[in-house]
């Protein structure tokens, strides 16, 4: 079996609210990376996908707690590593484009002298070697060279996101994070968008986790797939379980309320009710004030993470399976 790039592990973090409230946005977020592979985050807005990736690189604001798990990335826990020791780390071997980053460009500073930047800042470079990576980063991600000296306003959104992308592998990390990279942008847009992560990710063997609420995307694109719901992993597999083989009834929803998966850019049909309040967590499984299959376990009863084939896991009390073992 091939050794997962990253491994987290019963990832659990909280956020200190200013009222006294803890909100608990992830519990036990379990699931691999394998080197250059797309893992797809998935679930509706506030589900803890973004807190995932920021837990990993260690960049939560400081009301985020990480309280337990692990972190395994290249045989160290990040979550154990002091800060001097993860910003060696952080960037150079793993590095994340943002969620809404394109619209984070400085729009008095030409996309050149930002690209550059963020490679001065974390190479030890001199000037001329940095404005050649410059060129080599702006050819990776598509955009013309001449237009090193344009401001972002003369930049598309696609152009921008890309100029994000040629940030993010300024140092060649071997992960790349991706936090919902083409939700701004228009349908044709994202496939391009899309595309340039397939063919960057095939060009340098780069792994990728991307953060979506686009099953489009993730068909598109994905090796495997972790559907999260109130901050816990509800069903993680394959891409190809995931479709054609969904166990959880979240995940069931979720495709039914998604049509047409050859269109990607089509967003969710909302699922009738809303997702938890993390202040205010029902009982048992979090899914089941919404779920229309649910028994009276549901409830009460936290529902155990099950491996219900090989490699494909469910945490759903109508789910068969064996409690699954994460080594
Ligand atoms: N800085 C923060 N302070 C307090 N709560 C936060 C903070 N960031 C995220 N949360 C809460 O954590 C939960 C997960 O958020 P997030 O990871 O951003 O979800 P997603 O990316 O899936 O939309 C949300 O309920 C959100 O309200
Ligand atoms: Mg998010």
């Amino acid at each position: 079996m091939t050794t997962p790039l990253l491994s987290v592990r019963n990832l659990t973090t909280e956020f200190h609210l200013p009222d006294g409230k803890v909100a608990r946005a992830l519990e036990d977020v379990s699931f691999d990376v394998l080197p250059g592979q797309t893992v797809g985050l998935v679930g509706e807005s506030g589900c803890g996908k973004t807190t995932t990736l920021m837990s990993v690189m260690r960049l939560l604001p400081a009301s985020g707690r990480i309280t337990s798990g692990r972190a395994l990335f290249q045989g160290r826990d990040l979550l154990q590593l002091s800060e001097p020791q993860m910003r060696a780390v952080r960037w150079k071997e793993m590095a994340i484009v943002f969620q809404g980053a394109m619209n984070a460009l400085n729009p008095v500073m030409k996309v050149g002298d930002q690209i550059r930047e963020a490679i001065e800042l974390h190479n030890l470079m001199d000037r001329d070697a940095a404005e050649k990576r410059v060129g080599e980063l702006l050819e990776m991600v598509g955009i013309q060279r001449a237009r090193r000296d344009q401001y972002p306003h003369q930049y598309s959104g696609g152009m921008r996101q890309r100029a994000m992308i040629a940030m993010a592998l300024a140092c060649s990390p071997d992960l790349l994070f991706a936090d919902e990279p083409t939700t701004a942008l228009d349908v044709m847009i994202q496939a391009q968008v899309l595309q340039l992560l397939k063919e960057i990710q095939k060009e340098l063997g780069l792994a990728i986790v991307m953060v979506t609420h686009d099953l489009g995307v993730v068909a598109e694109v994905c090796d495997s797939v972790v559907v999260m719901y109130g901050g816990k992993v509800a069903e993680y597999g394959t891409a190809d379980a995931i479709y054609n083989a969904p166990q959880h009834p979240y995940t069931r929803r979720l495709l039914a309320s998604f049509p047409d998966l050859n269109r990607p850019g089509d967003t969710l049909a909302s699922i009738p009710g809303t997702p938890p309040r993390l202040t205010d967590l029902p009982t048992g499984c979090r899914f089941h004030p919404r779920c229309d299959v649910k028994v009276e376990a549901c409830e009460t009863v936290s529902p155990p993470m099950l491996e219900t084939e090989p490699g494909h896991y469910a945490a759903c009390h109508l789910c068969q399976g064996r409690e699954a073992r994460f080594s």
